[in-house]
């Protein structure tokens, strides 16, 4: 009798607008032989186009409307109950524009995923293509790291860069950001499912080894 074959790692994503990583992922996962499942996609907008994009893929879906708590605990409170309910191995965060609570970081130490639109340490925070206009930098680009309780400060495991033109605008910056963001997330998601990154002290373990430096997506 042939063995059933083992459980892919399940992945929850947590998106708050247009979703477009949502479904870089949702098309990577689609790919023969890719090593995970995306079990639900959670969202903190009723009307964010996210939602549409996991309907349309037949995803399960659920919204905690933050605007309906009165505190950052309560929201995540509520938001944790929803994710344990799908048991998930990761949780990807795609464009999820909430602030989370220690609580919550801590509850998912390890399993937490986020993309960050600069080359961190540079630019933690919002508005990061004009801060990196204004700074005068020749390159921008993409960081894909894992969640600790500082802000945008987890263990870096890659990033990508962009060239910064001299015609270039936030707009223009954040479109060519973003076209990196589509390839670099769902090649970090692989080596999450396949085993091969894990949360060290403070650290990204990458085949079981301390990175010193994040994975470089080639610049093209
Ligand atoms: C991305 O640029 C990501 O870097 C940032 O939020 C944006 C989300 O875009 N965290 P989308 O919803 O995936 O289109």
């Amino acid at each position: 009798m042939k063995a059933d074959p083992a459980p892919q790692p399940r992945i929850l994503a947590l998106a708050s607008g247009s979703g477009s990583n949502l479904q870089a992922l949702i098309d990577a996962s689609r790919e023969r032989g890719f090593p995970g499942q995306i079990v639900a996609v959670g969202c903190n907008r009723p009307g964010a186009f996210a939602l549409e994009r996991a309907a349309q893929a037949n995803l399960q879906t659920f919204v905690v409307d933050h605007t309906r708590y009165d505190s950052r605990e309560d929201f995540d409170a509520t938001l944790m109950a929803e994710i344990l309910r799908h048991h998930p191995d990761l949780i990807v965060l795609a464009g999820f524009m909430r602030i989370l609570t220690t609580d919550f970081v801590r509850a998912f130490r390890g399993k937490l995923l986020n993309v960050h639109p600069s080359l961190l340490p540079r630019y933690t925070g919002l508005n990061t293509h004009q801060r990196a206009l204004d700074a005068g930098d020749t390159t921008h680009g993409v960081s894909i790291h894992f969640v600790t309780e500082e802000l945008d400060g987890g263990p870096v495991i890659a990033q990508a860069e962009v060239s910064v033109a001299s015609n270039d605008d936030a707009e223009s910056l954040a479109e060519k950001v973003q076209a990196k963001e589509h390839v670099l997330y769902p090649i970090v998601v692989r080596w999450f499912c396949e085993g091969r990154i894990q949360l060290g002290a403070n650290c990204v373990l990458f085949d079981g080894d301390p990175l010193t430096t994040p994975m470089r997506l080639p610049d093209n």
